[in-house]
């Protein structure tokens, strides 16, 4: 795979709230490709965040895909919003639906590209039966509900049993599933993490963390580390 396949998605989590809009379109302008986007209730994860209205207000700001990442329960009631919102990916955790495969087919009757997220604890099962309605299966690297956490060293071997049930779906199928991950990814352990069959990367205080805020250009360096270390995979 070449630099260029892999997908970099700085999560807005750990961006500068206040200025939202120039924060999405400094990262893609630096070379990101996807804005990941962390939606927290507070009650299926212990930490409240950002909602419809702010995925529709950060639209505008960008070309690239929206990629959200729904840590809530229920989920279904909130994904047609989402859509309308402007969001080109939605994922969501299997222990939040109470009818997987609907949410999937809800999400994708919606336009969007649908995906499942996995906890550090959640088995890779929940997709055996739902293969065909995924486009994204997103591994969590950190317990949900918070940035700048410590990658926890076990999703590596959790990331190259997901890339085979992938690479096995895709020699019966001929379509690929995206393998993502989210947690503690930062330029020291973004190329393991590639070697182990990830192909996007969810960054947030590693690249909202880095430069300094007065300069336009503060994400250039960080973003081209990353796609440095993708390189050499
Ligand atoms: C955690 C979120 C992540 C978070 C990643 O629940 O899903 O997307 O923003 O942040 P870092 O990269 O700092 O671990
Ligand atoms: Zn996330």
């Amino acid at each position: 795979m070449s630099a260029r396949d892999f997908v970099i998605a700085p999560s807005i989590l750990s961006a500068n709230f206040a200025k939202l809009g120039e924060e999405v379109a400094n990262v893609i302008a630096a070379g990101a490709d996807w804005i990941h986007f962390d939606v927290m209730d507070n009650h299926y994860v212990p930490n409240l965040t950002i909602g419809p209205l702010v995925c529709e207000a950060i639209r505008p700001c960008t070309d690239a895909p929206i990629d959200v990442h729904l840590m809530v329960k229920p989920v279904d009631r909130i994904v047609p919003d989402f859509a309308k919102a402007g969001a080109n990916i939605i994922t969501f955790h299997p222990e939040a639906s109470e009818h997987i495969d609907r949410t999937l087919s809800l999400i994708r009757d919606a336009g969007c590209q649908a995906g499942l997220v996995f906890n550090p604890a959640t088995p890779l099962d929940y997709m055996d039966y739902v293969m065909d309605k995924l486009d994204v299966v997103l591994l969590m690297s950190v317990n949900p509900g918070f940035g700048g956490q410590r990658f926890i060293p076990g999703t590596l071997a959790k990331a190259r049993a997901a890339r085979a049930k992938l690479d096995a779906y895709e020699r019966d199928s001929g379509r690929r599933i995206r393998l993502e991950i989210d947690g503690g990814v930062n330029t020291a352990n973004i190329a393991e993490i590639a070697r182990s069959g990830v192909d996007a990367f969810v960054a947030g205080s590693a690249v909202y963390g880095a430069g300094n805020d007065s300069d336009a250009h503060r994400y250039d360096s960080i973003i081209a580390a990353l796609r440095g270390e993708l390189a050499k995979v």
